[in-house]
């Protein structure tokens, strides 16, 4: 493993050790909550303030690990110095990195409806931005294809998609029961969004080789699922000691 291949695996280690434990909590709540809401009064009153506190950490955790596999995605491409674009396009990219932390941050603390909306909606803008670069791998941007359901990229998006929503309309949600029945039917694709990015985030581990192994299997071929012959190992210089031969039983 080399300092690329660890910058790599940052993202699924810290989805796996923050985000995921975090989901279970959330939705523990979450079951808390509605049977409370249902009446159920014997179960705290302080469950709806702990799923929405949790739920709103758990919103923040995932897009921010999602943001570092974004920049580091694009960054480790190839040498920074011959980034393609330029020096411009990188700084361009950068600063959208950063105006989407700042977006996100902004979310958590306005309070009207209408700076609410436009902070979700500038920060999921912001991670589809950074995530449209050619330097991202999506398996397909066609939705009439098998491979945009398949793709991690995508999942990840609407999954974000989801979250933001459900941070930006956390009063309404608190106050009104339509506003709760559409935050209940968007998280649970929500929750089946967490369970395919686990599904197609493995699956990309394995696919994904180790920084030296790339230029030997991206000339494989994916469709065909055949990899060139590899070259046979090459000849010792002219002026190579030979190798030491056995000496011969005598
Ligand atoms: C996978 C994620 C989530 C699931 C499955 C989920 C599910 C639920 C459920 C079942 C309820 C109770 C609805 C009812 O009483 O009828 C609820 C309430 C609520 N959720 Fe979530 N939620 C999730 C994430 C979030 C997030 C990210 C936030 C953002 C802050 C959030 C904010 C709220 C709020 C404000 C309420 C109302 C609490 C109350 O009644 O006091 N949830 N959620
Ligand atoms: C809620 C969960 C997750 C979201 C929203 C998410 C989102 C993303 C996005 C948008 C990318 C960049 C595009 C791409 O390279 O495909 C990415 C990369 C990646 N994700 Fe996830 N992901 C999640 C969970 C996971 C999990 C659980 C794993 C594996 C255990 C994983 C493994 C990967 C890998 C291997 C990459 C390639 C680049 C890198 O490691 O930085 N992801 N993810």
């Amino acid at each position: 493993m080399t300092p690329i291949d660890w910058l790599w695996i940052l993202h699924p280690l810290l989805m796996v050790v923050i985000a995921y434990p975090l989901l279970g909590i959330v939705l523990y709540l979450a079951r808390r909550t509605r049977l409370r809401r249902l009446g159920r009064s014997r179960l705290p009153v302080s469950s709806g303030a702990e799923h929405t506190d949790l739920g709103r950490g758990l919103a923040v955790a995932v897009v921010a690990i999602t943001l570092l596999a974004l920049v580091v995605v694009i960054s480790t491409k190839g040498p920074l110095a011959q980034f393609a674009g330029g020096p411009g396009r990188l700084a361009l990219l950068a600063l959208v990195a950063v105006g989407t932390a700042l977006a996100l941050a902004s979310l958590l603390r306005v309070r009207a409806a209408a700076l609410r909306a436009v902070f979700a909606l500038l920060t999921w803008v912001g991670m589809l931005g950074l995530g449209s670069q050619p330097e991202v791998w999506r398996l397909s941007d066609d939705p009439l294809s098998p491979g945009f359901w398949q793709s991690h990229y995508w999942g990840g998006a609407g999954l974000i998609g989801l979250l933001l929503f459900s941070v930006a309309a956390r009063p309404e949600i608190q106050r009104s029961l339509r506003w709760r029945r559409l935050h209940l039917s968007a998280n649970v694709l929500a929750a089946l969004l967490f369970v395919t990015q686990a599904a197609t985030g493995t699956r990309d581990l394995l696919e994904i080789p180790l920084s030296w192994q790339k230029p030997t299997i991206y000339a494989c071929d994916p469709v065909g699922q055949t990899c060139p012959p590899l070259a046979p190992p090459s000849a010792p210089p002219a002026d190579a000691p030979a190798p030491s031969t056995p000496a011969p039983a005598t």
